[in-house]
C-alpha cells in the first residue's frame, strides 16, 4: 500500500482549492477594508510561548500540542493558533513604536493533536485578526463587526453570536471561587482530572471532554460578576453592536478555554456545523502584551476555522462559485507544430492572458477536450492550413463561433477579447 496523509490531516485539491481561495481572497479584501494589514509568523515556535499566553492548564497546551525537541534540545511546537505568536512578533519588533496601534491579520495553518472528528482536524486552518493597542470597546465593536461580515460574505449568514465579558483579572477570581463552591459538592462525580482542576483551574472543567464533568460544569457556571468598569466596557460593546446592526445572544453563560481572555469573549456557532458548531471566536486579552515582555496595552482579536467556514456554507445552501471560462488552448494538429504553438502560449502569458497547450501530439478530439476541462474560453487551431494561409481558427467555446485571425493579431485580439485580467 502507498502512503496515506496522517490522521488529522487533509490533502487540498485544485477543485477544493476554488471555494478556499475564495475564503482567503474575502478575508483579505475585508480585512484590509477594515485598516488590518497581514502578518505571517513562524509555524514552529518555542514551547514556553504557549505555555505562558494559553496557559499551562489547558488542554491545548496540556494535551494537544505537537511538542518536540530538535537537535540542540530546544523544546520547539507546532502552533496551536495564532494569537501568541502575533502577540510574539509585535513584542520582538517592537511595532507599538513603528505601527502604533498595530490592527493585523493572518491566514496559516495551525496544529492540536485532538481526537479527529468532522470539523476537528490535527491540522486546520485559520483566518484571524489581532487589533493590538487599545482597550477602547469600540475595537471589541470592530472585531467583532468584521467577524460577521466576513462569515456573511463567505456565504455563512445563519449564524448566532454569544457575547459575554469574562471581567478582569479580579472578577475572574471571583467568579472562579464562586464555581468553585458550586461544584465542590459534585465533586465526587468529577473524573480525576477536574478534581485537579477545581484546585488549579476551576474553569478547565468547562472544557473537559467527560460529558458528566461538562454537563456538570455548564448547569453550575454563571455569567461573570463584573466590577464597575468591565460591566461599563460590556455595555458599551453592547451598544456599540446594536447601534450597528449586529445581532447577538448575550444571556449565554461561557467561558473561553484560553488562559489570556480578559473582558469581551465572543463565539459564533454555525448553523448545520453539528458538535463543532463554533466557526469562530475571540475576545479581549489586555494582560498578554505586556506578560510576553512588551507594553502594558489591550488586545482583542479572533480566529475562524476555514474548514468549519466552507462546512457550513456548503450546509447553509452557499453555491460553490462557478468558475468562468478564460483564457485560450492552442491545439495543434502535429508534433512538429508544438513549437510553434508554444510561441504563441509563452506570447499570450507574457500579455496576461491565460495560456495552456498539449506537449504530447494527441489527437485534436483529445485537445478540445482537455480544452474544455481547463475551462478555456477559445481553442485557436494551429495546423497544416493555418501556417500556410498564415492564420489561426479561434473558436469561442462559450459562443459557439469559429473565425480566422492572422497569426499578426492573434496575441493582440485574445487581449482585447479576454481583457489582460484574463487570469485570476
Ligand atoms: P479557538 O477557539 O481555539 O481560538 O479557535 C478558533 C477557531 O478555530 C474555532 O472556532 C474553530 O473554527 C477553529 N478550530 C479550532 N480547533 C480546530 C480543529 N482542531 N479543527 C478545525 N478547526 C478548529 C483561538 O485559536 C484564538 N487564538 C482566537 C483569538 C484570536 N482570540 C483572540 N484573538
Amino acid at each position: 500500500m502507498g502512503f496515506q496523509t496522517l490522521r488529522g490531516t487533509t490533502d487540498l485539491l485544485p477543485d477544493e482549492l476554488t471555494r478556499w481561495s475564495k475564503v482567503e481572497h474575502t478575508v483579505r479584501r475585508l480585512a484590509r477594508l477594515y485598516g488590518y494589514r497581514e502578518i505571517r509568523t513562524p509555524l514552529i515556535e518555542e514551547a514556553s510561548l504557549f505555555l505562558r499566553s494559553v496557559g499551562e492548564t489547558t488542554d491545548i497546551v496540556q494535551k494537544e500540542m505537537f511538542r518536540f525537541a530538535d537537535r540542540g534540545g530546544q523544546e520547539i511546537v507546532l502552533r496551536p493558533e495564532g494569537t501568541a505568536s502575533v502577540v510574539r512578533a509585535y513584542v520582538e519588533h517592537s511595532l507599538d513604536k513603528t505601527e502604533g496601534f498595530a490592527k493585523l491579520f493572518y491566514l496559516g495553518a495551525m496544529f492540536r493533536a485532538e481526537r479527529p472528528q468532522a470539523g476537528r482536524y490535527r491540522q486546520f486552518h485559520q483566518y484571524g485578526v489581532e487589533a493590538i493597542g487599545s482597550s477602547s470597546p469600540w475595537t471589541d465593536v470592530e472585531v467583532i463587526a468584521l467577524c460577521v461580515h466576513i462569515l456573511r460574505e463567505c456565504g455563512v449568514t445563519d449564524i448566532s453570536v454569544w457575547v459575554a465579558s469574562m471581567g478582569c483579572r479580579k472578577d475572574q477570581a471571583r467568579s472562579a471561587e464562586e464555581l468553585r463552591q458550586q461544584l465542590e459538592p459534585h465533586k465526587s462525580t468529577l473524573c480525576q482530572e477536574c478534581r485537579a482542576r477545581l484546585e488549579r483551574n476551576v474553569f478547565r472543567v468547562l472544557d473537559c471532554k467527560q460529558p458528566d464533568c461538562h454537563a456538570i460544569a455548564w448547569k453550575n457556571m454563571k455569567l461573570f460578576s463584573l466590577c464597575d468598569e468591565c460591566a461599563v466596557h460590556f455595555d458599551d460593546v453592547r451598544r456599540g453592536l446594536k447601534e450597528n446592526g449586529i445581532a447577538f445572544d448575550d444571556t449565554q453563560s461561557f467561558a473561553r478555554g484560553l488562559d489570556y481572555y480578559t473582558g469581551t469573549v465572543f463565539e459564533v456557532r454555525a448553523k448545520g456545523l453539528g458538535a463543532q458548531d463554533a466557526v469562530a471566536a475571540g475576545g479581549r486579552y489586555n494582560h498578554l502584551v505586556e506578560e510576553l515582555g512588551g507594553p502594558a496595552v489591550g488586545a482583542v482579536g479572533f480566529a475562524a476555522g476555514i474548514e468549519r467556514v466552507l462546512m457550513a456554507a456548503g450546509h447553509q445552501g452557499t453555491k460553490t462559485p462557478t468558475t468562468s471560462r478564460r483564457g485560450a488552448y492552442i491545439a495543434v494538429t502535429n508534433a512538429a507544430l508544438i513549437g510553434h504553438g508554444f510561441q504563441f502560449v509563452q506570447q499570450l502569458r507574457q500579455r496576461g492572458v491565460c495560456a495552456t497547450m498539449d506537449y504530447e501530439a494527441k489527437s485534436l478530439k483529445s485537445q478540445f477536450r482537455e480544452a474544455d476541462k481547463a475551462q478555456a474560453q477559445f481553442v485557436a487551431i494551429l495546423g497544416e492550413a493555418e501556417v500556410k494561409q498564415r492564420a489561426v481558427t479561434l473558436k469561442d467555446l462559450e459562443k459557439g463561433n469559429q473565425e480566422a485571425i492572422p497569426f499578426d493579431s492573434f496575441v493582440d485580439t485574445l487581449v482585447q477579447r479576454t481583457g489582460s485580467s484574463s487570469c485570476h
